[in-house]
């Protein structure tokens, strides 16, 4: 497995990149972050993450690139679109990278990427059985590993709880859009985290998202059999899980 590989997180917001040390899950050198372009349409993302790759010391034509983006991901097609352009959906992404890049990539999606980060090198490291990794940001990602192996696009941000999208409810922008107290808010991530423990009886449930490092403000007030933690890589975890993925699949081929 390559050593070094580049991490690229596409987000509805901003597109940041780095390489990583995929031995150490570390960063190397700086974070990269540009603003996601107004729409969001493929060509323009696709431009933003060769001006990333373009500008980053370190790297070259040869390290394994890895994209998390925020949708369903199957076999390098896109198959929905959180927060981007819908022109995203249906799109063999994998192919519009590799041949805007010069290089071949390998796309997953975002929490799927973050799950990854915390298995490889965080909360969730050397974890046997069901693991349950949930961003709360725009959206709620969420990833599910059996004995440490990935069942990629679990989109479990979805439940239908009381006739709604839970993410609609439960993620951390309905936190703000509501302005809801910890307390309002940890009522509905009870909500959302029972109904979950009680579909697939998790042995763990990872937290992550930017609001996890505001963790004592409502994980202690959730009662759940699983046992229940903040994630440890929050911000840069697309980045290093989407580098750990390449270089696994760089491996492979
Ligand atoms: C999308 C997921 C994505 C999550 C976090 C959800 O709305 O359906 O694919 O992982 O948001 O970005």
């Amino acid at each position: 497995m390559a050593r070094k590989a580049i991490g690229i997180d596409i987000g509805g917001t901003g597109i940041k990149g780095a390489l990583v040390d995929v031995k150490k899950g570390e960063l190397i050198g700086e974070r990269i972050r540009f603003m996601t372009p107004e729409g969001g349409r493929p060509e323009d993302i696709a431009r933003v993450v060769a001006e990333i790759i373009a500008a980053m010391p370190g790297a070259s034509r040869w390290t394994p690139v890895g994209i998390c983006f925020p949708a369903v991901v199957q076999h390098g097609t896109t198959m929905s679109a959180a927060n981007v352009s819908k022109d995203w959906i249906g799109l063999d992404a994998e192919k519009l990278f590799t041949e805007k890049l010069g290089r071949r990539v390998h796309i997953l999606n975002d929490a799927d990427a973050a799950g990854v980060a915390e298995l490889k090198y965080g909360a969730a490291k050397k974890r046997k059985g069901l693991v349950i990794m949930t961003t709360l940001g725009t959206g709620i990602g969420s990833a599910l590993f059996i004995n440490g192996h990935l069942v990629p696009n679990a989109e479990l941000g979805h439940l239908e709880i009381d006739g709604v999208d839970y993410e609609t409810m439960a993620s951390f922008a309905a936190k703000e859009r509501e302005n809801l107290s910890w307390d309002e808010w940890a009522g509905r991530l009870q909500k959302y985290y029972s109904r979950l423990e009680a579909l697939f009886s998790p042995d763990l449930i990872i937290v992550g998202g930017g609001v996890s490092k505001n963790h004592t403000e409502f994980l202690p007030k959730l009662k759940l059999r699983a046992e229940i933690v903040p994630a440890q890589k929050r911000n840069s975890a697309g980045i290093l899980g989407a580098a750990w993925a390449a270089a696994d699949r760089h491996a492979e081929d």
